[in-house]
């Protein structure tokens, strides 16, 4: 009750001696982000002229293009934008930060981030893990919903953003929502051709048994949820245009593992071709964010022998080897981030409403139920479609 919430807060400050800053988490079942918002402010507290006030908003925000700005309505007529902490998880993790680090305090990558050198990109999140005992929440979600339209653009912006001029929160996002509005809103003939969709059946995972999606307690026999989704998308600027971007992400697939891979053109002249020189591929910087935490690059180096045979090597930083300490946890960064009034890790109003943009027509068309929903044994690295969708390239083996 807010009246409870107020007196108890004044009992805070009486016991600590001053009046101490406030920040509200909302973890709740995302029906009740509205609720608490509007009591917050009939009960006064959304502001205070003594100490700041935040309030820190868990996904999902929104369940679509129309429902985010609906919240963000509520949001706005109650708390300033630079009020709002929104989460995204993915953002917390050391990896997923390093990725600017990468970028932008290292010279020797930023002549070749651009569509001149760079072929393709491929950012993958895929799980071994099926829904658990998650199926309300995830039945009425599905894969696009749940890691595409949050976790994975946000990985896209971080590699595809230009360098921001400062950490300061809004050049960074200011730089993150120009390459999330550079993301044309597909139409529902480019859904058909650059989306795929699948949900898994049954298999073996971790060497056990596992059932289908539709076998999975609480889901009901005919539900259409896709848990995969694979997509193709392209940034609309000098930087990326004709760099296609592929996602994909999965549950019960071969193995966890999340990482930003990417691929280099091929040489224009291979001297030694003559000499059977068949392992020679295109350089792939590839950046893992889980579970081996690191950044590996491909090269091509020579067979030791006396003809000029080549294949690739990596060359490899790991974060277990290279630093001694322990990463805090994701939660642990981002709570003491918005207690300090640090925003640059969190999502901003017009971020939010950009990621759903690009998703909301692909939510569309799905539901239409116009195209294939495919299926893909458990334990397998996802549905053929996916391999088509990339072909003539091909996915990262899980
Ligand atoms: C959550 C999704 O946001 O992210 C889950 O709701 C998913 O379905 C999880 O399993 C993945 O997070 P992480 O940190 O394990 O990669």
């Amino acid at each position: 009750a807010p009246g409870h919430a107020k007196h108890h807060l004044v009992w805070l400050d009486e016991e600590s001696g001053g009046k101490l800053n406030r920040a509200y988490y909302l973890s709740t079942a995302p029906e009740f982000f509205p609720v608490i918002v509007k009591a917050l402010r009939e009960a006064e507290l959304n502001y205070d002229e003594d100490v700041d006030v935040r309030c820190i908003i868990e996904k999902p925000f929104g369940v679509d293009l129309e429902s985010a700005r609906e919240l963000q309505r509520v949001v706005e007529h109650v708390f300033r934008e630079q009020q709002v902490y929104r989460i995204d998880h993915y953002l917390g993790k050391e990896t997923v930060q390093n990725v600017m680090a990468f970028r932008f305090a290292n010279f020797m990558f930023e002549p070749v981030w651009n569509r001149n050198y760079i072929d393709h990109i491929q950012i993958t999140a895929a799980e071994d893990i099926g829904i658990g005992s998650r199926a309300g929440y995830y039945d009425a979600s599905g894969a696009l919903r749940d890691l595409v339209q949050n976790h994975m653009l946000q990985l896209l912006t971080l590699v595809c953003m230009e360098p921001p001029a400062s950490f300061e929160a809004d050049k960074v996002r200011d730089e993150k929502v120009k390459v999330l509005e550079s993301i044309t809103p597909p139409t529902p003939e480019e859904v058909r051709r650059d989306t795929v969709r699948a949900q898994y059946t049954s298999g073996v995972e971790g060497g056990e048994e596992v059932h289908g999606y539709l076998d999975e307690d609480g889901v009901p026999e005919d539900s259409r949820t896709e848990t995969y989704a694979a997509l193709r998308l392209e940034v609309h600027n000098w930087r990326w245009a004709g760099v296609p971007i592929f996602l994909r992400t999965g549950k019960r697939l071969t193995r966890k593992v999340t990482e930003i891979a990417v691929q280099l053109k091929p040489v224009p002249h291979l001297a030694f071709q003559s000499h059977g020189s068949v392992g020679v591929q295109p350089n792939q910087l590839v950046l893992t964010m889980q579970p081996n935490e690191g950044v590996s690059l491909s090269l091509g180096a020579k067979i030791p022998g006396s003809s000029m045979r080549i294949r690739p090597v990596n060359m490899e930083f790991l974060y277990g080897s290279a630093f001694m300490s322990q990463s805090p946890e994701a939660y642990e960064r981002l709570i003491l981030d918005a207690m300090r009034g640090e925003a640059t890790l969190f999502t901003r109003d017009d971020e939010v409403i950009a990621q759903w943009s690009i998703i909301d027509p692909i939510l569309k068309a799905w539901a239409a139920d116009d195209m294939p929903l495919h299926t893909y044994p458990s334990g397998s690295a996802g549905p053929e479609a996916a391999d088509e969708l990339i072909a003539p390239r091909r996915w990262r083996g899980l």
